[in-house]
């Protein structure tokens, strides 16, 4: 199968007052073409870093470490700024979580589809304007025409969103990267931009990489899941394998916090304990201090876990799994 990202023992770091504090710790990860990976994790454990690696856009005190990141077979850690800026333009795509960033307030928002879409794809002005109004319908835009005129601020932060994943969508990146487009939309546009993104990856063969908080938009979307724990992976495998047998106490431990609607039972339980901090030391297992099961076993306070495969295309890193 063709990979369209691979993610390689990947580490990263913040500085914060001159020192450096890891935020990813050996991340390895890939996206087949027609494939749909959710990355999945508390607020804090690193998917939008995750996220800003791929796409080079790390704040000014983050860092790579070491690891590679191969879109379409290219190692983007290996690219000056310019080759990336070209790479990721013609490449990649992405949603970023807060969307007021990524539209130019100074031009409409017509200029700024047909651009984008005659960079991308070649297209004439004429037909880059067509292809706009279309995608500008397909995310549930009324009067699409009118809106092409407009400028970022007279829409709504909802519409913007959808400007913008309309934006992104009408280029067909190989590689769409999500995080969190769905969160400030409500439930029927939110239903019309997953099928979207379902379009994309069948249509187009792209792989796409989703962030949400929320389980029940990754069951939907998800070909496979990505879990995190204060920046290091615990868990991968298909939505089927984490959904049906969960094997990390962290993954179980998510799973438990989703309101279970068959069992008509509606409550939130969440994790108990807090999340630790990218500054925060923890011997052994990073999440031994919220774990219910490593109180009986010295090892997790040690040394870390290290990544096993418990069934085919299913890994885990927790001590008690071995
Ligand atoms: N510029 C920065 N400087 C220092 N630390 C940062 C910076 N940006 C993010 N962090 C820290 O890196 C860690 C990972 O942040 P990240 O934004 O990836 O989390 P996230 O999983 O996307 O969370 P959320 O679900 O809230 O979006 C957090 O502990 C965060 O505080
Ligand atoms: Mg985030």
């Amino acid at each position: 199968m063709e990979k369209v990202l691979d993610i390689q023992n990947l580490h990263a770091a913040f500085s914060i007052q001159k020192k450096d504090y890891e935020v990813l710790h050996d991340i390895s990860f890939s996206i087949n073409r027609n494939e749909t990976v959710c990355v999945v994790g508390e607020s804090g454990c690193g998917k939008s870093v995750t996220t800003l690696c791929i796409m080079q856009l790390l704040p000014k005190n983050g860092k790579i470490q070491s690891g590679s990141i191969y879109v379409d077979g290219t190692d983007l850690t290996k690219l000056s700024k310019k080759e990336v800026r070209k790479f990721r333009g013609k490449k990649m795509g992405m949603i970023f979580q807060e969307p007021m960033t990524a539209l130019n307030p100074l031009l409409t928002i017509g200029f700024q589809l047909r651009e984008n879409i005659i960079n991308h794809r070649g297209a004439s002005k004429k037909e880059a304007n067509a292809i706009a109004i279309e995608y500008l319908k397909k995310v549930g835009i009324a009067n699409p025409e009118q809106r092409l005129k407009q400028y970022p601020f007279q829409l709504s932060g909802g519409l913007r969103q959808r400007v913008l994943i309309a934006m992104v969508l009408s280029a067909q990146p190989d590689l769409l990267i999500a995080d969190e487009p769905t969160t400030a939309l409500d439930v029927t546009i939110q239903k019309q931009v997953l099928s979207l993104l379902n379009d994309l990856k069948k249509d187009m063969n792209a792989g796409i990489l989703f962030i949400t908080h929320d389980l029940g938009v990754v069951a939907e979307i998800a070909d496979r899941v990505v879990v995190l724990y204060a920046g290091r992976k615990v868990e991968e495998g298909t939505t089927h394998q984490i959904f049906k047998n969960p094997l990390h106490p962290y993954t179980i431990g998510l799973m438990n916090a989703v309101p279970n609607v068959d069992l008509d039972e509606f409550e939130i339980r969440p994790i108990p304990g807090t999340f630790p901090n990218i500054t925060e030391k923890i011997d052994g297992c990073r999440f031994n201090p919220r774990c219910p099961h490593a109180s009986s076993c010295p090892k997790c306070f040690e040394t870390a876990p290290e990544m096993i495969e418990a069934e085919p295309g299913h890994f885990v890193a927790c001590h008690l799994k071995k």
